[in-house]
């Protein structure tokens, strides 16, 4: 069974989830509506969170399609209309193995062991043909992060969860592990938000800080002071500054109409 550093029992994970889906659903919605789900299609997210974009793409297939949700911990989920909420780890093999049109996942292969068997059994579970559109995000920002005491705590942040096995760098690594999947006509692109303190992404961070704040100091990454100060620029309005480039990278599982066999697996 795959750990999960944020688990979902803890106090605040409910309204963290929530931020996430407020600051990065608008991204992730707009890239699938250029995949053109329709009525009546098959979608799969891996690893739903609170299952916000399944919610959304259930009201996009309707009722002649199927929208499933998986995730290892489904108890901070909404009971949504329409939504098919599976209790399942995204290592433990593939979802109905070619039986969704679009498969989908956000914010979810940075935390797992072994990203290359979670990659290919996403693409496993696409049909032939299908679309898989993966989003994770890279700190690149943050190795240049103004003034240095900001750049200092981040380099704590980086230095706690690489021990921790996060991989906060994945997401220029995504288009070689979609195409090492076999995955066809593979395009790529990143934005990254730029925020002050008090704004929704300030309110993450602190959020985000608070609950693992504990684990943070034990790891001795980061002081104490470090850890104030940062919080503290989140609550002023005029500090400024950038954390993530959310990177999306999609294309076609293969084996779709007029592929070349020999062309699959390459990368
Ligand atoms: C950072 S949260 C992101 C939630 C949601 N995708 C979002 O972006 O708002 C990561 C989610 O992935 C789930 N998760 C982590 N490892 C997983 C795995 N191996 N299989 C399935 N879900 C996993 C966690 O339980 C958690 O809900």
């Amino acid at each position: 069974m795959s750990d999960y550093v944020l688990d979902h029992q803890q106090p605040g994970e409910r309204h963290r989830l929530a931020l996430m889906s407020q600051l990065l659903d608008p991204m992730h919605r707009r890239l699938l509506d250029r995949l053109g789900v329709a009525p009546g299609a098959r979608t799969l997210e891996v690893g739903c969170g609170n299952g916000s974009v399944s919610a959304w793409l259930a009201g996009r297939v309707g009722p002649t399609g199927r929208a499933v949700a998986v995730d290892l911990d489904l108890s901070l989920t909404a009971d949504v209309c329409g939504v098919e909420f599976r209790q399942a780890d995204i290592l433990a093999g593939p979802v109905a193995p070619g039986g969704f049109d679009v498969v989908t996942c956000r914010a979810v292969l940075h935390h797992v062991g072994d990203v290359r068997a979670a990659v290919a059994n996403l693409v496993a579970s696409a049909r032939p043909g299908g679309a898989v559109l993966v989003i994770e995000p890279d700190f690149l920002p943050v190795t240049v992060a103004e003034p240095a005491a900001v750049r200092d705590f981040w380099h704590g942040w980086l230095a706690w969860s690489r021990e921790e096995g996060i991989d906060y760098f994945l997401g220029r690594r995504l288009p070689q592990l979609l195409s090492a999947a076999g995955v066809l006509d593979i395009a790529a692109t990143a934005e990254t938000a730029l925020y002050n303190g008090g704004s929704p992404w300030a309110a993450y961070w602190q959020q985000t800080i608070r609950q693992l704040r504990g684990r943070l100091a034990d790891a001795g990454k980061l002081h104490t002071e470090s850890i104030d100060g940062f919080l503290d620029r989140c609550a002023d309005p005029r500090w400024w500054t950038q954390t993530i480039a959310f990177t999306a990278a999609g294309g076609r599982a293969p084996g779709g109409p007029g592929d070349d066999p020999r062309s699959e697996g390459r990368g």
